[in-house]
This record gives structure tokens, C-alpha cells and sequence, in this order.
């Protein structure tokens, strides 16, 4: 029986396994209720009294071993099997999931896309400026109401630091900067101190277009008009320019589109009249080309103006001007279809 008993030590010893499996088969072979160790234990009864002590003893080694030995073939093809769970190459890749654009950033694109096929080129100017490019290069008067903290935010006073409220100052920095011909568009952000609401905000962006060169004139400016009205809003659109006055322009004028919505035949989005204000325009005041160094006797120059949130609403129908900036990804996801 000693024999036996010692010839299993070795043998079990020796055991390897390369799962979880082989081991429970090993396990079951040696230690289970009819394995090789509890038969022996069986056989322990037949075993002459003088040899019980030494026999008990090696007998319960054995089972001791061997019991170790199990568990430590376990617990070796247990971390060996997570270390060889490969991934599974020939699953199909996670979907990423693909952000959409900004609709203002949509917009601006297109309206940028339009005037270069007129070859305007983009020009920016900074967000901070001062008081001679928002204000005085453009003519505005001492006392213009524009230039109210009420409708400024102001950095600082005197010298004059404030966050530009149009981008009409990227004219003046180009104009300075540059000879005639000038073509240019200027998207940008821009701020002024309103209350929030649905209708208006204190950030919002426009788009500015200059043209300075000799014999521009007013035709210029309406057809270049027509031109993008029809590109963005459809080949049926019709314009009308009604006389206005901004301080940069003279004459001025605001351009209305045929209400896109219904066509022109009057609804609530137009209230009724078939036509929707779309930007402000004008040939370049020549005390503006004099204040950035163009000759005003040789050139002229058309200017226009347009706010990218009102050609959004206009072409998505965008009820509320926050929703903008929100970033709301419901609100995003929306525009996923647009190009
Ligand atoms: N700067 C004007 C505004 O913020 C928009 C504008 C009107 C720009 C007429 C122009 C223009 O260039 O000619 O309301």
C-alpha cells in the first residue's frame, strides 16, 4: 500500500493541464468520491493494525497533495485562459458615431461659397478692438447711440477697448491695409449688450462683404444681391432694396428676399406681406474711404452686412435663438441630413 501510495505522489506531482477542463477531469480522476484517493481510503480498512499508523499518515499527505496540486493547476489555466482570450478579430469594427456640423457653421459656409464664386476672398479681423475700427473709421458720430455702454460692452474706456458689435470694423482694417481692388467677405462674432431672449442675444455673427474699386457702382451692388439671394434661397426669389441709413454707407439700403416660406403670398412667418429683411447694404460712405486712406475722388465701393442666425432661422426655421448656443445634441442631431 506504502508502494502505491508513493508511486501516486509522483505521478500526481507530475500532473499538468492546459484548461480549466483537464484539470476537473484530473480532479475527478483523483479526488472525487470514486477517484483513486478515496478508493485507497476505502482500502485503509483492510489494512493490518501494526501498518494503520504509518498508512494513515501517508495516506493523508497524499489527499493533501494532491489537493493542492488540483488547485494550483486551477488557478494557472484559470488567469492563463484570460490572458489567451484574444479578441475576436473578425467582429465588425464599433460604430463611431459621427458628430454633425453647426448650423450657423453650415450657413456661413454656403454664404461663403456663394461670394467666392463672385471672387470675394474671406478676410477676419479680431473679436477686441478699438473705438477708431467699430466706430469712428466707420463715420459714426460722437454721440451714436452705438457707441452706448448700453449697446457696447466695453473692456475698458479711454482708450476705448471693447468687444467689435459688427464685423463692418474688418472693412476698415482691410481698407487700411490694402489697395483697391478690395473683394472680400468677413464672417465673424460679434457682441452687443442685449437681453437674452428668444429674439435676440448678446453673441451673435454676421457676415460683412466689401467691394472697393473704381466704377462700382449701385447695379453692382443690386445684382451681386439677386445673385446670392437666389443662390441661398432658391432661382424663384425675388429682392427689394428699401431705402435706410447706416453711418458707413450712403446711400443705404436693407434688402427684403420674397418670403421663402410661402412664396410671397403673405403668412404668418412674414406676417402677411410676402417679403422677410434679410441685411443692410449701401455704397461705401466716401468719408470712410478717406478715413482708411482710399482715394474716395477715384474710388467707390459697395458694403453689405447680414446676421448668419437670421439666414439660418430663415433657411431652417429655427424658433429660438438660444437654441443656438445651447449645444443641445437633440437640437444638432437635427441638421445631421444637411450638407
Ligand atoms: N453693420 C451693420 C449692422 O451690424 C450691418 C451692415 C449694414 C453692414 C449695412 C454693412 C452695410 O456693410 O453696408 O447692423
Amino acid at each position: 500500500m506504502l508502494d502505491k501510495i508513493n508511486a501516486l505522489r509522483e505521478e500526481i506531482s507530475a500532473l499538468t493541464a492546459k484548461d480549466g477542463a483537464e484539470v476537473e477531469t484530473l480532479r475527478i480522476k483523483y479526488l472525487s468520491k470514486k477517484g483513486v484517493i478515496p478508493a485507497l481510503f476505502n482500502d485503509f480498512r483492510t489494512v493490518p493494525a501494526e501498518s494503520k499508523r504509518a498508512i494513515g499518515v501517508a495516506l493523508n499527505e497524499l489527499k493533501e497533495m494532491a489537493t493542492e496540486k488540483i488547485n494550483t493547476l486551477r488557478e494557472t489555466a484559470d488567469s492563463a485562459g484570460n490572458s489567451e482570450e484574444h479578441p475576436d478579430l473578425t467582429r465588425s469594427a464599433a460604430a463611431v458615431r459621427l458628430g454633425t456640423r453647426h448650423p450657423l457653421s453650415l450657413v456661413r459656409e454656403e454664404i461663403i461659397d456663394i461670394f467666392r464664386r463672385l471672387g470675394f476672398t474671406v478676410a477676419e479681423g479680431p473679436e477686441i478692438e478699438d473705438d477708431w475700427h467699430v466706430f469712428s473709421s466707420l463715420n459714426f458720430a460722437e454721440d451714436h447711440p452705438a457707441r452706448d455702454m448700453q449697446d457696447t460692452f466695453f473692456i475698458q474706456r479711454s482708450p476705448d477697448v471693447l468687444l467689435r458689435t459688427h464685423t463692418s470694423s474688418v472693412q476698415s482694417r482691410v481698407m487700411e491695409n490694402s489697395k483697391p481692388p478690395i473683394r472680400i467677405i468677413c464672417p465673424g462674432r460679434v457682441f452687443r449688450n442685449e437681453a437674452i431672449s428668444a429674439r435676440a442675444h448678446c453673441f451673435f455673427h454676421q457676415v460683412e462683404a466689401l467691394y472697393v474699386d473704381e466704377n462700382v457702382s449701385f447695379a453692382d451692388l443690386r445684382q451681386t444681391l439677386l445673385y446670392f439671394a437666389r443662390e441661398m434661397f432658391g432661382p424663384d426669389t425675388q429682392i427689394r432694396l428699401r431705402p435706410s441709413y447706416f453711418p458707413f454707407t450712403e446711400p443705404s439700403a436693407e434688402m427684403d428676399i420674397s418670403c421663402n416660406l410661402c412664396g410671397g403670398k403673405g403668412c404668418s412667418f412674414c406676417k402677411g406681406t410676402g417679403w422677410v429683411e434679410i441685411l443692410g447694404c449701401g455704397m461705401v460712405d466716401p468719408n470712410v474711404l478717406d478715413a482708411c486712406g482710399i482715394d474716395s475722388k477715384r474710388y467707390t465701393g459697395f458694403a453689405l452686412g447680414m446676421g448668419i442666425e437670421r439666414i439660418t432661422n430663415l433657411k431652417y426655421q429655427v424658433k429660438d435663438l438660444r437654441m443656438f448656443s445651447e449645444n443641445d445634441t437633440r437640437f444638432l442631431e437635427e441638421f445631421t441630413s444637411a450638407k
